[in-house]
């Protein structure tokens, strides 16, 4: 996708007219194939002297990508065209792997060469079982996958030439196939159970309800449903745009760290409870609320602007409608519990939140629905998974978004080091105080 006008037609621009000099400037507007215009503000501190001043980057567009688009306001998400619901209902995650990684569902042939490739790359170098060691058992998991992860760039010496393709892609593939790995051991180093090799005869979500849930003792035995339901949360979870995390893996790699360290800083990004951290708060949340009884308490704090207390799971930075994801999460959580006769109050609890912060005026008004991570720690639990492993499961389904966009960053070829500026409101220049003056 280029979005440079073709010659025939003329450039479209804005104009910014500085009211204090009077100047005037123009700009160019850049569209896309779908969704908002762009205002090219390249030239804008060269021309004017001025930065933009965009905390959070509520209007920025950082980036031109093929990859994931989202409407907030229709609640839609495309991952390069097709729809989230379509891929969740009717592919599965290695396709989605695919997708995102080379830019179309593969053929017979291509699924098979990729499956085989990520399935041949799922065992870690033997001695990367010593990193965790140095850890606590008693460790939040997702402190132990930042290191490990980014350990990762001490072994693979031969795929860290991100100028090499070939590289690139088979730095891609390890990473997909190595993250689910360590985060199976990130939690059997956590419980005290021996690490369980990968199975190559098993599909990606099978091997890892399998590397996580099966002792050496005994054979384990997977349940399709729970595989189905993994595999579809990978879906869910494994791209979103230029979302904390993926902002930080492009950050990152615009300063040619290679692909391994870039998806370590990912994976820090996404574990704070604003972000990839909110699946586990909302256990917690909903475990501190307690019962439907509570709801209207609770949600009267969550408006309380004195009150540090946010219904986690809700709101989100694009979605101001029902985060697509967050419907078939319920949908899944509902069939999933069915299967296993399992009748979690959590679930009901969840669901009246959900019903009174919908009908509440405050969040009518901010537009704030349930996203993604509101129904998701509701289904892990019921798996098996502890609270405190969420992040991890969202850690192993990401990478490949991370992956995806670290690649078509390092390839676009105006590519250079992010670097933003500031509005400095510090002191400006004073001399020294000798320490007697102060
Ligand atoms: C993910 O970016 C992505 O795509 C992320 C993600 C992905 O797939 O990568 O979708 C995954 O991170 C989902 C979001 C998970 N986080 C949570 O569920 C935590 C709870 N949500 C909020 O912290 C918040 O909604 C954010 C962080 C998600 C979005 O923050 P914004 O866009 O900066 O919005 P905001 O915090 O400024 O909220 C706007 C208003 C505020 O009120 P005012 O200051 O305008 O008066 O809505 C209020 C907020 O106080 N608000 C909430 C609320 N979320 C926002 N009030 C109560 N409860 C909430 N959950």
């Amino acid at each position: 996708m280029t979005n440079v006008a073709p010659q025939s037609k003329p450039q479209k621009t804005v104009t910014l007219t500085d009211n204090e000099t009077g100047k005037t400037y123009q700009f160019p507007v850049l569209d896309g194939s779908v969704g908002p215009r762009v205002i090219d503000i390249r030239k804008l501190y060269a021309e004017t002297g001025m930065f933009t001043f965009d905390p959070g980057f509520t209007s920025t567009a950082a980036c031109e990508s093929g990859l994931t688009y989202i409407d907030g306001d229709k609640g839609v998400l495309l991952h390069r065209g097709y729809s989230i619901k379509e891929l969740a209902l009717k592919s599965d995650f290695i396709e989605v792997c695919h997708l995102l990684l080379y830019g179309d569902l593969p053929d017979a042939q291509q699924r098979k060469d990729f499956q085989n490739n990520i399935t041949h790359h799922t065992m870690v170098h033997e001695q990367m079982q010593f990193f965790f060691r140095g850890f606590r058992r008693d460790s939040h998991p997702m402190a132990v996958m930042v290191g490990v992860v980014g350990a990762l760039s001490a072994f693979y010496h031969d795929s860290l030439d991100i100028d090499d393709p070939k590289q690139r892609e088979i730095a891609a593939h390890r990473l997909i196939a190595k993250v689910p790995t360590i985060a199976a051991m990130v939690y059997k180093y956590s419980i005290g159970q021996p690490f369980m090799y990968p199975r190559n005869d098993l599909s990606f979500a099978e091997n890892f309800l399998y590397m996580t849930f099966a002792v050496p003792c005994e054979p384990y035995k997977i349940n399709p449903i729970l595989a189905r339901a993994m595999d579809r949360i990978f879906i869910l979870h494994a791209d979103h745009e230029q979302n904390a995390s993926t902002s930080t893996v492009r950050l990152a790699g615009s300063s040619r760290a290679n692909p391994f360290a870039c998806v370590a800083s990912g994976i820090a990004s996404l574990w704070g409870p604003a972000h990839g951290g909110a699946n586990e708060a909302v256990l917690q949340m909903l475990n501190q609320i307690g019962d439907k009884s509570r709801v209207p308490e609770f949600i009267k704090r969550s408006k309380d602007k004195n009150d540090s207390f946010r219904l986690m799971g809700f709101g989100h930075r694009v979605y101001k409608n029902y985060d697509p994801r967050a419907e078939i999460m319920r949908d899944t959580c509902y069939e999933v519990l069915n299967e296993l006769g399992i009748k979690d109050p959590l679930l009901e609890l969840a669901m009246e939140l959900e019903k009174a912060a919908l009908a509440d005026e405050y969040f009518i008004e901010k537009k704030l629905y349930p996203n993604v991570d509101f129904y998701s720690g509701i289904i892990l639990k019921a798996m098996g998974f502890p609270t405190n492993l969420f992040t991890v499961l969202f850690a192993v389904a990401r990478t490949v978004g991370w992956i995806s966009h670290w690649n078509e960053m390092i390839q676009e070829p105006t590519q250079k080091i992010g670097r933003p500026r500031q509005l400095y409101t510090g002191p400006v220049e004073r001399p020294y105080v000798s320490l007697e003056k102060r």
